[in-house]
């Protein structure tokens, strides 16, 4: 099994950083939420009570996966993007009939080596082409030393809810053009509902989603050897109704400076850093956000309304 690795560089790391935080309000990308620590959070967040939308997705997914397996159909490459959870895509994997190959895209080497040998030793028969790239950039396919029919991305975890709506918009029209003509997606969307479900599951009483977004800076300090100190911020989680997203901020609580490689930073009393969005979609403005190049298919959702599973096709 070959790994295909684009390197991701400690400057990309510091030029997103820097850039960040001379925004007013200040910001830091979420995908930096994700060192080992961070992903073990993550991981417990998924199992918490109040975060529904894991346990309802795998459950969308158990009671659909045979019509969606079908319409991914005979000979698809899937590529999965950011490949986290393998409770879902072994459930693919299982179902899709004549599986020509499988794709697992993920930002840390570390991860996909390790989940990829796994699933290699459990699914013998498939053929699997690890990638380590960053996907919410441009990135190219390793080559495939298969035939196949046509390609499809599998991107769970409402994790297009963290992209802003414009950049939702060109990340789904990078997916139409990864998957090609005759390509497919299959997509979790979060969808919008009571603020009060919405505000519990970013405010867990156990406060890992806290020890979570506070843990940004520990990542940022142990890649860019810089001095925050998680002492000095708080958590803060809120449903924005109007634009219909969650926010995670990091309050600072005392002013003080902040050293990054030669730049300096003051941090105000009761100033907000962001740390992530998570959209929620009504189903309408989510098929009007693919719209430019894909047709939604096929919308699955549980009985409560939660969490949706899509079917895109791309435009002919
Ligand atoms: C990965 N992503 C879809 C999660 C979300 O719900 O937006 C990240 C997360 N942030 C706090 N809790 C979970």
């Amino acid at each position: 099994m070959k790994i295909k690795t684009e390197e991701i560089t400690k400057t990309d790391i510091l030029t997103e950083v820097l850039n960040g935080l001379s925004k007013s309000p200040k910001m830091l990308p979420s995908k930096l939420f994700y060192d080992k620590k961070g992903s073990k959070l993550f991981d417990e967040i998924c199992e918490l009570e109040e975060y529904y939308p894991t346990r309802t997705e795998i459950q969308i997914m158990q009671n659909n996966i045979i019509e969606m397996g079908e319409l991914l159909g005979e000979g698809t490459m899937l590529i999965e993007l950011g490949s986290g959870n393998s409770q879902k895509i072994k459930l693919l994997l299982d179902h899709i009939p004549g599986l020509a190959g499988y794709i697992p895209v993920d930002i840390s080497s570390e991860h996909l080596i390790s989940s990829s040998k796994i699933l290699k030793e459990e699914y013998p028969h498939i053929s699997i082409f690890p990638l380590v790239a960053d996907y919410t950039k441009y990135f190219e396919l390793p080559l495939i030393d298969k035939p196949y029919d046509h390609r499809a991305v599998y991107f769970p975890g409402s994790t297009i809810g963290n992209f802003t709506i414009n950049e939702a918009k060109e990340f789904l029209n990078r997916i139409a053009d990864i998957v090609g003509e005759n390509g497919g997606l299959i997509i979790g969307v979060d969808l919008k509902k009571d603020k009060q479900i919405l505000e519990a599951a970013y405010n867990d009483k156990k406060g890992i989603t806290a020890a979570f977004n506070l843990n940004i800076l520990n990542h940022i300090n142990d890649e860019l050897h810089s001095n925050f100190n998680i002492n000095n911020f708080k958590h803060f989680a809120f449903f924005n109704e109007e634009i219909s997203r969650i926010e995670m901020h990091l309050i600072c609580e005392t002013e003080h400076v902040v050293n990054i490689g030669q730049s300096s930073f003051i941090f105000n009393k009761d100033e907000h850093i962001i740390t992530e969005y998570s959209y929620k979609y009504t189903l309408e403005d989510f098929k009007n956000i693919a719209s430019d190049r894909f047709d939604v298919k096929r919308v699955w959702i549980d009985d409560y309304k939660l969490f949706s599973v899509q079917y895109l096709k791309v435009k002919d």
